[in-house]
């Protein structure tokens, strides 16, 4: 740890719980390399004290603050100004405290998906083709929004419950559809995991990848493990994949840009550093539990 000075710059984590985020570890090696009067810190608060605790942080001289589960949505409520990609996401990850006490919302978790992607598939172009996500939760919704902005020409949906993407689709606009059942991957160029399946401690995502067309990308935002069994399947059918470590080492840019005034780069030597602390596989040291679809009970 470096010793601070009473000038230090302070950011951090809030989430409930937050002893699990990688990112005072990220944050951290950022600090490191250039040479900051600061500190990233994890920040564990209860939902009901949320908002107490935003203004608090701003009081205290923070720069501010990345916002996780469960606070997301929360912490576009707690903000003065919320940038377009928070209202196009409905939840703010980032938070920057001003000097005169304005707190603006913004989410880099689609910035941070398309950059991932970009940098892990450079022939990957958004609009190559369609595109199936599955989830319709909190980071589906930033990463759907991400894409259509980007240029994907047409977006399928495919959640557990349906009626959550229909919902999402409404709230989207644009060239977005609902499968309820299978995931319509014949004409797919990408297809994206947005649900929590396939995470350590989950069920894995079971499905059969095979219609997928042989250009297409499959990526996950699944980080724990590194490689999902998604991920795996993918590769051994030959296809591009891009993992959701990517997403979260990219998507902390801009905040650490606006907090510390340094643009920090992703590069190997972060990966690797960040990736020491996430098992590689599920199995690895953990109990797999059974296989699991999209639909309930299946
Ligand atoms: N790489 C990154 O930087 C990054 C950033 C954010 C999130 N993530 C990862 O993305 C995943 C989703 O996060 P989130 O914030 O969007 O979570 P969330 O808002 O809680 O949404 C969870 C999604 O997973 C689905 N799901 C959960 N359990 C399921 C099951 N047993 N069977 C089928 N579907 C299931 C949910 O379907 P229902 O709607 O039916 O409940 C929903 O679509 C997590 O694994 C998270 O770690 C990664």
């Amino acid at each position: 740890m470096p010793i601070l000075t009473g000038h230090a710059r302070l950011a951090g984590i809030l989430g409930w719980p937050a002893a699990h985020s990688r990112s005072p570890r990220l944050h951290g090696l950022w600090l490191e390399r250039h040479g900051i009067d600061g500190a990233y810190v994890p920040l564990p608060v209860r939902p009901e004290r949320f908002a107490a605790a935003v203004r608090a942080l701003a009081d205290l001289g923070f720069r501010g603050a990345n916002v996780t589960l469960p606070h997301k949505e929360a912490a576009f409520a707690a903000c003065d100004t919320v940038a377009a990609s928070a209202r196009r996401a409905g939840a703010v990850n980032t938070l920057v405290f001003h000097e005169d006490g304005r707190i603006e919302g913004s989410n880099t978790d689609g910035y941070g998906f398309l950059e991932s992607l970009r940098e892990q598939v450079p022939s990957w172009r958004a609009d190559a083709g369609p595109a199936v996500l599955l989830g319709a939760g909190g980071s589906a919704r930033a990463v759907a929004a991400a894409l259509l902005d980007a240029g994907c020409p047409r977006l399928t949906l495919v959640n557990r419950t349906p009626a959550r993407a229909a919902a999402l689709a409404r709230a989207l606009g644009g060239p977005v559809e609902v499968a309820e059942r299978a995931a319509p991957l014949e004409d797919a160029a990408l297809l994206v995991n947005a649900t929590s399946l396939g995470m350590r401690g989950q069920p894995p995502l079971e499905i059969a990848l095979a219609p997928l067309p042989a250009g297409a990308v499959v990526a996950d935002l699944v980080y724990v493990p590194l490689e999902t069994p998604l991920l795996a399947a993918a590769r051994a059918r030959g296809l591009a994949a891009a993992d959701g470590l990517g997403m979260l080492l990219h998507q902390a840019r801009p905040g650490f840009a606006a907090w510390f005034g340094a643009a920090p780069r992703v590069d190997a030597e972060l990966r690797a550093f960040v990736a020491a602390d996430i098992p590689r596989h599920a199995a690895d040291g953990a109990a797999a539990p059974a296989a699991q679809g999209l639909g309930r009970g299946a």
